[in-house]
Protein backbone atom coordinates (compact mmCIF):
# COMPACT_ATOMS: atom_id res chain seq x y z
CA UNK A 1 0.00 0.00 0.00
CA UNK A 2 1.68 3.46 -0.81
CA UNK A 3 1.74 6.28 1.72
CA UNK A 4 2.86 9.92 1.43
CA UNK A 5 5.78 11.50 2.93
CA UNK A 6 5.92 15.10 3.50
CA UNK A 7 8.64 17.12 4.92
CA UNK A 8 6.84 19.78 6.74
CA UNK A 9 6.99 23.96 6.81
CA UNK A 10 8.33 24.62 3.80
CA UNK A 11 6.76 27.75 1.94
CA UNK A 12 4.32 27.33 -1.26
CA UNK A 13 4.45 30.04 -4.13
CA UNK A 14 3.28 29.87 -7.69
CA UNK A 15 0.00 28.52 -8.94
CA UNK A 16 -1.53 25.08 -9.49
CA UNK A 17 -4.67 24.18 -11.80
CA UNK A 18 -7.64 22.72 -10.42
CA UNK A 19 -9.17 19.60 -12.08
CA UNK A 20 -13.13 19.10 -13.02
CA UNK A 21 -14.80 18.09 -10.65
CA UNK A 22 -15.89 14.76 -9.18
CA UNK A 23 -18.83 15.18 -7.81
CA UNK A 24 -20.42 16.70 -11.23
CA UNK A 25 -18.59 13.91 -13.13
CA UNK A 26 -20.13 11.32 -11.47
CA UNK A 27 -23.70 11.84 -12.19
CA UNK A 28 -22.62 12.65 -15.48
CA UNK A 29 -21.54 9.17 -16.40
CA UNK A 30 -24.77 8.10 -15.18
CA UNK A 31 -26.58 10.36 -17.30
CA UNK A 32 -24.93 8.69 -20.20
CA UNK A 33 -27.50 5.82 -19.87
CA UNK A 34 -30.34 8.16 -20.98
CA UNK A 35 -28.54 9.20 -23.60
CA UNK A 36 -29.41 7.91 -27.45
CA UNK A 37 -26.05 8.95 -29.11
CA UNK A 38 -22.74 7.95 -27.59
CA UNK A 39 -21.94 10.85 -24.56
CA UNK A 40 -18.81 13.01 -24.88
CA UNK A 41 -17.21 13.76 -21.50
CA UNK A 42 -14.25 16.46 -21.06
CA UNK A 43 -12.07 17.52 -18.20
CA UNK A 44 -12.36 14.56 -16.35
CA UNK A 45 -10.56 14.09 -13.24
CA UNK A 46 -8.07 10.83 -13.25
CA UNK A 47 -9.07 9.79 -9.97
CA UNK A 48 -10.11 6.57 -8.96
CA UNK A 49 -13.69 7.10 -8.58
CA UNK A 50 -14.35 7.70 -11.92
CA UNK A 51 -12.72 4.79 -12.80
CA UNK A 52 -15.05 2.84 -10.46
CA UNK A 53 -17.96 3.89 -12.05
CA UNK A 54 -17.22 3.72 -15.55
CA UNK A 55 -15.86 -0.25 -14.67
CA UNK A 56 -19.82 -0.69 -13.49
CA UNK A 57 -21.07 0.65 -16.73
CA UNK A 58 -18.96 -1.74 -18.28
CA UNK A 59 -20.48 -4.68 -16.04
CA UNK A 60 -23.28 -3.58 -17.48
CA UNK A 61 -22.31 -3.66 -20.84
CA UNK A 62 -21.65 0.27 -22.27
CA UNK A 63 -18.50 0.33 -23.97
CA UNK A 64 -16.42 3.83 -23.73
CA UNK A 65 -13.31 5.25 -24.79
CA UNK A 66 -11.40 6.52 -21.72
CA UNK A 67 -8.15 8.34 -21.64
CA UNK A 68 -7.53 9.67 -18.43
CA UNK A 69 -9.44 13.30 -18.58
CA UNK A 70 -11.97 12.57 -21.17
CA UNK A 71 -14.42 9.90 -21.94
CA UNK A 72 -17.12 8.72 -24.93
CA UNK A 73 -19.06 6.45 -23.14
CA UNK A 74 -21.85 4.61 -25.63
CA UNK A 75 -24.64 3.17 -23.92
CA UNK A 76 -26.51 1.32 -26.30
CA UNK A 77 -24.92 -2.04 -26.08
CA UNK A 78 -26.30 -2.00 -22.28
CA UNK A 79 -27.23 -5.69 -22.26
CA UNK A 80 -27.80 -6.10 -17.79
CA UNK A 81 -29.26 -4.07 -15.29
CA UNK A 82 -27.96 -5.48 -11.98
CA UNK A 83 -25.48 -3.06 -10.15
CA UNK A 84 -23.45 -5.05 -8.47
CA UNK A 85 -22.04 -5.41 -4.64
CA UNK A 86 -18.58 -6.01 -5.54
CA UNK A 87 -18.60 -2.15 -7.38
CA UNK A 88 -20.97 -0.14 -5.48
CA UNK A 89 -19.65 -1.24 -2.26
CA UNK A 90 -16.24 0.62 -2.93
CA UNK A 91 -17.92 3.76 -3.84
CA UNK A 92 -21.90 5.20 -2.90
CA UNK A 93 -22.11 7.36 -5.70
CA UNK A 94 -22.63 4.33 -7.66
CA UNK A 95 -26.17 4.46 -6.52
CA UNK A 96 -26.48 7.06 -9.24
CA UNK A 97 -27.28 4.20 -11.98
CA UNK A 98 -30.63 3.43 -10.24
CA UNK A 99 -32.62 6.51 -11.18
CA UNK A 100 -31.11 6.25 -15.24
CA UNK A 101 -31.19 2.55 -15.56
CA UNK A 102 -35.01 2.33 -14.29
CA UNK A 103 -36.14 5.36 -16.52
CA UNK A 104 -34.49 3.66 -18.94
CA UNK A 105 -35.21 -0.52 -19.10
CA UNK A 106 -38.14 -0.21 -16.90
CA UNK A 107 -36.22 -2.21 -14.38
CA UNK A 108 -32.91 -2.78 -12.73
CA UNK A 109 -31.39 -4.52 -9.09
CA UNK A 110 -28.32 -2.14 -7.77
CA UNK A 111 -26.98 -2.99 -4.45
CA UNK A 112 -27.75 -1.44 -1.64
CA UNK A 113 -24.21 1.07 -0.76
CA UNK A 114 -23.75 0.06 2.77
CA UNK A 115 -22.73 2.70 4.97
CA UNK A 116 -19.03 4.78 4.97
CA UNK A 117 -16.93 5.60 7.80
CA UNK A 118 -18.53 8.99 7.15
CA UNK A 119 -22.02 7.88 8.48
CA UNK A 120 -24.80 5.54 7.68
CA UNK A 121 -25.61 7.39 4.48
CA UNK A 122 -29.13 5.62 3.36
CA UNK A 123 -31.05 6.04 -0.18
CA UNK A 124 -34.33 6.07 1.86
CA UNK A 125 -35.39 9.23 -0.03
CA UNK A 126 -34.27 8.01 -3.32
CA UNK A 127 -36.26 5.32 -2.97
CA UNK A 128 -39.63 6.70 -1.35
CA UNK A 129 -38.96 9.46 -4.45
CA UNK A 130 -38.98 6.21 -7.08
CA UNK A 131 -41.55 5.16 -5.68
CA UNK A 132 -44.15 8.72 -5.89
CA UNK A 133 -42.77 8.09 -9.55
CA UNK A 134 -44.70 4.73 -9.83
CA UNK A 135 -41.88 2.50 -9.34
CA UNK A 136 -42.15 -0.85 -6.86
CA UNK A 137 -39.12 -1.28 -5.03
CA UNK A 138 -38.19 -4.30 -2.96
CA UNK A 139 -34.94 -5.06 -0.68
CA UNK A 140 -33.73 -8.44 -1.76
CA UNK A 141 -30.25 -10.22 0.04
CA UNK A 142 -29.19 -6.18 0.10
CA UNK A 143 -30.26 -5.14 -3.62
CA UNK A 144 -32.84 -2.75 -4.32
CA UNK A 145 -34.66 -4.26 -6.97
CA UNK A 146 -36.69 -1.91 -8.88
CA UNK A 147 -39.32 -2.16 -11.23
CA UNK A 148 -41.49 0.42 -13.57
CA UNK A 149 -42.64 -1.79 -16.61
CA UNK A 150 -45.05 0.81 -17.95
CA UNK A 151 -42.42 3.45 -17.24
CA UNK A 152 -41.88 5.69 -14.91
CA UNK A 153 -44.35 8.55 -14.50
CA UNK A 154 -44.08 12.43 -13.21
CA UNK A 155 -45.46 13.57 -9.85
CA UNK A 156 -44.79 15.84 -6.46
CA UNK A 157 -41.60 14.83 -5.14
CA UNK A 158 -41.15 16.21 -1.57
CA UNK A 159 -37.57 15.58 0.36
CA UNK A 160 -37.64 15.65 3.68
CA UNK A 161 -33.61 16.07 3.67
CA UNK A 162 -31.86 17.89 0.86
CA UNK A 163 -30.13 15.39 -1.13
CA UNK A 164 -27.41 15.70 -3.46
CA UNK A 165 -27.40 12.35 -5.33
CA UNK A 166 -30.82 11.88 -4.13
CA UNK A 167 -32.26 15.17 -6.14
CA UNK A 168 -29.88 14.13 -9.21
CA UNK A 169 -31.17 10.53 -9.12
CA UNK A 170 -34.71 11.91 -9.55
CA UNK A 171 -33.60 14.28 -12.04
CA UNK A 172 -32.40 11.54 -14.71
CA UNK A 173 -35.48 9.45 -13.59
CA UNK A 174 -37.67 12.17 -14.25
CA UNK A 175 -36.35 13.07 -17.73
CA UNK A 176 -37.31 9.83 -19.60
CA UNK A 177 -40.58 9.80 -17.23
CA UNK A 178 -44.66 10.07 -18.70
CA UNK A 179 -45.63 13.86 -17.33
CA UNK A 180 -43.96 16.47 -15.06
CA UNK A 181 -42.11 16.03 -12.16
CA UNK A 182 -41.54 18.53 -9.24
CA UNK A 183 -38.56 18.38 -6.96
CA UNK A 184 -39.38 20.33 -3.84
CA UNK A 185 -36.12 21.04 -1.23
CA UNK A 186 -33.57 20.10 -4.40
CA UNK A 187 -29.85 20.09 -3.38
CA UNK A 188 -28.52 23.54 -5.15
CA UNK A 189 -25.29 22.41 -5.43
CA UNK A 190 -23.06 23.39 -8.40
CA UNK A 191 -23.30 19.72 -9.40
CA UNK A 192 -26.80 19.68 -9.22
CA UNK A 193 -27.01 22.52 -11.93
CA UNK A 194 -24.39 21.66 -14.28
CA UNK A 195 -26.48 18.37 -14.54
CA UNK A 196 -29.95 20.31 -15.00
CA UNK A 197 -27.93 22.67 -17.79
CA UNK A 198 -26.92 19.34 -19.28
CA UNK A 199 -30.68 17.66 -19.44
CA UNK A 200 -31.62 21.21 -20.81
CA UNK A 201 -29.48 20.85 -23.42
CA UNK A 202 -30.07 17.73 -24.30
CA UNK A 203 -33.76 18.52 -24.92
CA UNK A 204 -35.31 18.43 -21.96
CA UNK A 205 -37.41 21.19 -20.38
CA UNK A 206 -36.52 22.26 -16.93
CA UNK A 207 -37.10 25.05 -14.66
CA UNK A 208 -36.20 26.49 -11.54
CA UNK A 209 -32.44 25.39 -12.25
CA UNK A 210 -30.31 26.07 -8.89
CA UNK A 211 -33.22 26.64 -6.69
CA UNK A 212 -34.60 24.38 -4.03
CA UNK A 213 -37.78 23.88 -6.50
CA UNK A 214 -37.18 22.00 -10.07
CA UNK A 215 -39.88 20.89 -12.56
CA UNK A 216 -38.94 18.36 -15.36
CA UNK A 217 -41.20 17.68 -18.26
CA UNK A 218 -40.78 13.98 -19.01
CA UNK A 219 -39.68 12.80 -22.34
CA UNK A 220 -41.82 9.48 -22.05
CA UNK A 221 -39.43 7.60 -22.67
CA UNK A 222 -37.79 9.12 -25.52
CA UNK A 223 -33.54 8.69 -25.53
CA UNK A 224 -32.12 11.79 -24.82
CA UNK A 225 -29.56 13.66 -27.83
CA UNK A 226 -26.73 14.77 -25.88
CA UNK A 227 -23.77 17.37 -26.08
CA UNK A 228 -20.40 17.11 -25.73
CA UNK A 229 -19.96 18.34 -22.01
CA UNK A 230 -17.27 19.54 -19.75
CA UNK A 231 -17.07 19.25 -16.49
CA UNK A 232 -17.03 22.28 -14.08
CA UNK A 233 -14.29 22.84 -11.76
CA UNK A 234 -14.12 21.23 -8.45
CA UNK A 235 -14.34 23.21 -6.00
CA UNK A 236 -13.62 21.17 -2.94
CA UNK A 237 -10.19 20.59 -4.67
CA UNK A 238 -9.85 24.21 -5.04
CA UNK A 239 -10.64 25.07 -1.68
CA UNK A 240 -8.46 22.07 -0.17
CA UNK A 241 -5.28 24.34 -2.20
CA UNK A 242 -6.40 27.37 -1.13
CA UNK A 243 -5.94 25.93 2.67
CA UNK A 244 -2.75 25.16 1.67
CA UNK A 245 -1.59 27.88 0.56
CA UNK A 246 -2.93 29.74 4.21
CA UNK A 247 -2.23 26.86 6.45
CA UNK A 248 1.57 27.47 4.91
CA UNK A 249 1.04 31.24 5.52
CA UNK A 250 2.14 31.30 1.13
CA UNK A 251 0.89 33.22 -1.35
CA UNK A 252 -0.60 30.72 -3.78
CA UNK A 253 -2.84 30.73 -7.10
CA UNK A 254 -5.14 28.58 -7.71
CA UNK A 255 -6.08 28.58 -11.60
CA UNK A 256 -8.97 27.16 -14.00
CA UNK A 257 -11.91 27.36 -10.62
CA UNK A 258 -15.61 29.21 -10.87
CA UNK A 259 -14.63 31.62 -7.45
CA UNK A 260 -18.71 32.08 -7.41
CA UNK A 261 -18.93 28.50 -6.81
CA UNK A 262 -16.33 28.94 -3.20
CA UNK A 263 -18.03 32.52 -1.95
CA UNK A 264 -18.80 30.26 1.81
CA UNK A 265 -15.04 29.42 1.92
CA UNK A 266 -13.64 32.39 0.54
CA UNK A 267 -15.91 34.34 3.42
CA UNK A 268 -14.32 32.03 6.01
CA UNK A 269 -11.04 32.56 4.73
CA UNK A 270 -11.24 36.36 5.13
CA UNK A 271 -12.71 36.14 8.44
CA UNK A 272 -9.48 34.31 9.43
CA UNK A 273 -7.55 37.34 8.22
CA UNK A 274 -6.32 35.50 4.63
CA UNK A 275 -6.27 38.35 1.70
CA UNK A 276 -7.98 36.89 -1.85
CA UNK A 277 -7.42 38.22 -5.18
CA UNK A 278 -10.13 36.91 -7.76
CA UNK A 279 -9.72 37.56 -11.55
CA UNK A 280 -11.72 35.84 -13.74
CA UNK A 281 -10.94 32.46 -13.30
CA UNK A 282 -8.18 32.51 -10.63
CA UNK A 283 -7.80 33.19 -7.33
CA UNK A 284 -4.46 34.05 -5.18
CA UNK A 285 -4.20 33.68 -1.51
CA UNK A 286 -2.11 36.16 0.63
CA UNK A 287 -0.81 35.17 3.90
CA UNK A 288 -2.21 36.42 7.10
CA UNK A 289 -0.49 38.82 9.81
CA UNK A 290 -2.46 36.70 12.24
CA UNK A 291 -4.78 34.11 11.75
CA UNK A 292 -8.17 34.43 13.67
CA UNK A 293 -10.00 32.00 14.87
CA UNK A 294 -13.31 30.97 13.28
CA UNK A 295 -17.10 29.22 13.70
CA UNK A 296 -18.17 27.00 10.99
CA UNK A 297 -21.48 24.77 11.18
CA UNK A 298 -21.44 23.24 8.11
CA UNK A 299 -25.01 23.13 5.57
CA UNK A 300 -26.21 22.59 2.12
CA UNK A 301 -25.07 24.59 -0.50
CA UNK A 302 -24.54 27.65 -0.61
CA UNK A 303 -23.70 27.26 2.97
CA UNK A 304 -19.88 26.72 3.86
CA UNK A 305 -19.63 22.59 2.47
CA UNK A 306 -19.11 19.68 4.35
CA UNK A 307 -16.35 18.55 2.20
CA UNK A 308 -14.33 21.55 3.46
CA UNK A 309 -14.84 21.27 7.04
CA UNK A 310 -11.63 18.90 7.59
CA UNK A 311 -9.43 21.07 5.87
CA UNK A 312 -10.32 24.00 7.82
CA UNK A 313 -10.04 22.10 11.32
CA UNK A 314 -6.35 21.51 10.44
CA UNK A 315 -5.82 25.75 9.40
CA UNK A 316 -8.23 26.35 12.68
CA UNK A 317 -5.15 24.35 14.72
CA UNK A 318 -3.06 27.08 13.88
CA UNK A 319 -5.46 30.12 14.81
CA UNK A 320 -4.20 32.22 17.60
CA UNK A 321 -7.43 31.64 19.80
CA UNK A 322 -10.86 28.75 19.87
CA UNK A 323 -12.45 27.75 17.08
CA UNK A 324 -15.90 25.86 16.65
CA UNK A 325 -17.06 23.79 14.01
CA UNK A 326 -20.31 22.14 13.98
CA UNK A 327 -21.13 19.29 11.67
CA UNK A 328 -24.67 19.40 10.51
CA UNK A 329 -24.67 16.67 7.40
CA UNK A 330 -23.08 13.31 8.46
CA UNK A 331 -23.60 11.81 11.95
CA UNK A 332 -19.89 10.89 11.72
CA UNK A 333 -17.42 13.04 10.20
CA UNK A 334 -14.80 13.68 12.68
CA UNK A 335 -12.61 10.81 11.90
CA UNK A 336 -9.65 12.96 11.14
CA UNK A 337 -9.90 14.60 15.06
CA UNK A 338 -8.48 11.17 16.39
CA UNK A 339 -5.55 11.73 13.76
CA UNK A 340 -5.06 15.19 14.31
CA UNK A 341 -4.36 15.03 17.83
CA UNK A 342 -1.35 12.96 16.88
CA UNK A 343 0.16 16.27 15.43
CA UNK A 344 -0.19 17.55 18.88
CA UNK A 345 -3.74 19.17 17.97
CA UNK A 346 -5.84 20.38 21.03
CA UNK A 347 -9.42 19.50 19.62
CA UNK A 348 -12.55 18.69 22.00
CA UNK A 349 -15.63 16.94 20.78
CA UNK A 350 -19.11 17.15 21.94
CA UNK A 351 -21.32 15.12 19.72
CA UNK A 352 -21.16 17.28 16.09
CA UNK A 353 -19.14 19.53 17.47
CA UNK A 354 -15.20 20.09 17.82
CA UNK A 355 -13.72 23.34 19.53
CA UNK A 356 -10.30 23.50 18.20
CA UNK A 357 -7.94 25.32 20.95
CA UNK A 358 -4.84 27.33 18.86
CA UNK A 359 -2.22 28.02 18.87
CA UNK A 360 -0.50 25.06 18.42
CA UNK A 361 3.09 24.19 16.61
CA UNK A 362 2.01 20.53 14.77
CA UNK A 363 4.88 17.57 15.20
CA UNK A 364 5.21 15.73 11.91
CA UNK A 365 3.63 11.64 12.87
CA UNK A 366 2.75 8.81 11.48
CA UNK A 367 -1.40 9.16 10.38
CA UNK A 368 -4.05 7.22 9.06
CA UNK A 369 -6.49 8.65 6.22
CA UNK A 370 -9.59 7.44 7.20
CA UNK A 371 -12.16 9.05 4.30
CA UNK A 372 -11.50 11.28 1.01
CA UNK A 373 -11.46 14.64 3.01
CA UNK A 374 -10.10 13.72 6.22
CA UNK A 375 -6.97 12.52 4.47
CA UNK A 376 -6.68 15.83 2.57
CA UNK A 377 -6.90 17.37 6.21
CA UNK A 378 -4.14 15.25 7.39
CA UNK A 379 -1.86 16.42 4.47
CA UNK A 380 -2.61 19.63 5.12
CA UNK A 381 -1.23 19.40 9.20
CA UNK A 382 2.08 17.99 7.96
CA UNK A 383 2.88 20.45 5.44
CA UNK A 384 2.87 22.77 8.19
CA UNK A 385 3.87 20.36 10.90
CA UNK A 386 7.50 20.42 11.61
CA UNK A 387 9.72 17.28 10.93
CA UNK A 388 8.46 14.55 8.78
CA UNK A 389 4.82 13.14 8.37
CA UNK A 390 3.50 9.77 7.01
CA UNK A 391 0.36 9.24 5.86
CA UNK A 392 -1.01 6.07 5.53
CA UNK A 393 -3.94 4.55 3.42
CA UNK A 394 -3.84 7.22 0.97
CA UNK A 395 -6.49 4.92 -1.25
CA UNK A 396 -8.63 7.53 0.52
CA UNK A 397 -7.05 10.51 -1.38
CA UNK A 398 -6.61 8.54 -4.86
CA UNK A 399 -10.49 8.81 -4.86
CA UNK A 400 -10.80 12.35 -5.44
CA UNK A 401 -7.35 14.32 -5.67
CA UNK A 402 -6.21 13.91 -9.23
CA UNK A 403 -2.10 14.04 -8.33
CA UNK A 404 -1.90 15.56 -5.32
CA UNK A 405 2.23 14.75 -4.70
CA UNK A 406 2.55 16.02 -8.31
CA UNK A 407 0.88 19.72 -7.67
CA UNK A 408 2.06 20.12 -4.75
CA UNK A 409 5.65 19.40 -5.43
CA UNK A 410 5.23 21.84 -8.42
CA UNK A 411 3.54 24.72 -5.41
CA UNK A 412 6.91 23.93 -3.70
CA UNK A 413 6.19 21.17 -0.90
CA UNK A 414 8.27 18.24 0.26
CA UNK A 415 5.78 15.29 -0.68
CA UNK A 416 7.14 11.85 -2.10
CA UNK A 417 4.81 8.83 -2.64
CA UNK A 418 6.25 5.50 -1.25
CA UNK A 419 5.29 1.77 -0.63
CA UNK A 420 4.89 0.70 3.21
C1 LIG B 1 -22.89 14.06 -1.89
O1 LIG B 1 -23.09 12.85 -1.19
C2 LIG B 1 -21.39 14.12 -2.19
N1 LIG B 1 -21.03 12.98 -3.04
C3 LIG B 1 -20.61 14.08 -0.87
O2 LIG B 1 -19.23 14.23 -1.20
C4 LIG B 1 -21.04 15.28 -0.03
O3 LIG B 1 -20.37 15.22 1.22
C5 LIG B 1 -22.56 15.23 0.19
O4 LIG B 1 -23.24 15.19 -1.07
C6 LIG B 1 -23.07 16.45 0.95
O5 LIG B 1 -22.73 17.60 0.25
C7 LIG B 1 -21.30 13.04 -4.36
O6 LIG B 1 -21.86 14.00 -4.86
C8 LIG B 1 -20.88 11.85 -5.17
P1 LIG B 1 -26.53 13.59 0.59
P2 LIG B 1 -24.59 12.30 -0.98
O7 LIG B 1 -27.48 12.59 0.01
O8 LIG B 1 -25.46 12.70 -2.11
C9 LIG B 1 -28.83 12.04 4.40
C10 LIG B 1 -16.96 13.68 -1.20
O9 LIG B 1 -16.17 13.92 -0.31
N2 LIG B 1 -29.61 11.20 3.48
O10 LIG B 1 -26.64 15.00 0.16
O11 LIG B 1 -24.49 10.86 -0.63
C11 LIG B 1 -27.37 11.60 4.47
O12 LIG B 1 -27.21 10.54 5.39
C12 LIG B 1 -18.34 13.14 -0.87
O13 LIG B 1 -16.76 13.91 -2.42
C13 LIG B 1 -30.65 10.43 3.98
O14 LIG B 1 -30.91 10.41 5.18
O15 LIG B 1 -25.05 13.10 0.31
C14 LIG B 1 -26.69 12.87 4.93
O16 LIG B 1 -26.82 12.97 6.34
C15 LIG B 1 -18.42 12.70 0.57
N3 LIG B 1 -31.36 9.65 3.12
C16 LIG B 1 -27.51 13.98 4.26
O17 LIG B 1 -28.77 13.37 3.91
C17 LIG B 1 -31.11 9.64 1.76
O18 LIG B 1 -31.82 8.93 1.02
C18 LIG B 1 -26.89 14.55 3.00
O19 LIG B 1 -26.57 13.45 2.17
C19 LIG B 1 -30.06 10.44 1.27
C20 LIG B 1 -29.33 11.22 2.15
Amino acid sequence: MDYLQIKGMKPLQGSVTISGAKNSALPLIAFSILSKNPFLLTNLPEVQDIKTLLKLLDNLGASYEYNKNQVEIDTSTINSTIAKYDIVRTMRASVLVLGPLLARFGHCEVSLPGGCAIGQRPIDLHLKALKTMGAEISIRSGYVVANAPKGLKGGVIVFDKVTVTGTENILMAAALAKGTTTIVNAAKEPEVVQLCEVLKKSGVEVEGIGSDEIKIYGTAGELLKTPKVEVIPDRIEAGTYLCAGAITNSKITIRKVEPQHLDAVLLKLQQMGFGLEIEGDEITILPAKKIEPVEIVTSEYPGFPTDMQAQFMSLALLADGTSFIEERLFENRFMHVAELKRFGANIQLKGNLATIIGPTKLCGADVMATDLRASSALVLAGLCAKGVTNVHRIYHLDRGYEKLEEKLTALGAEVKRLKE
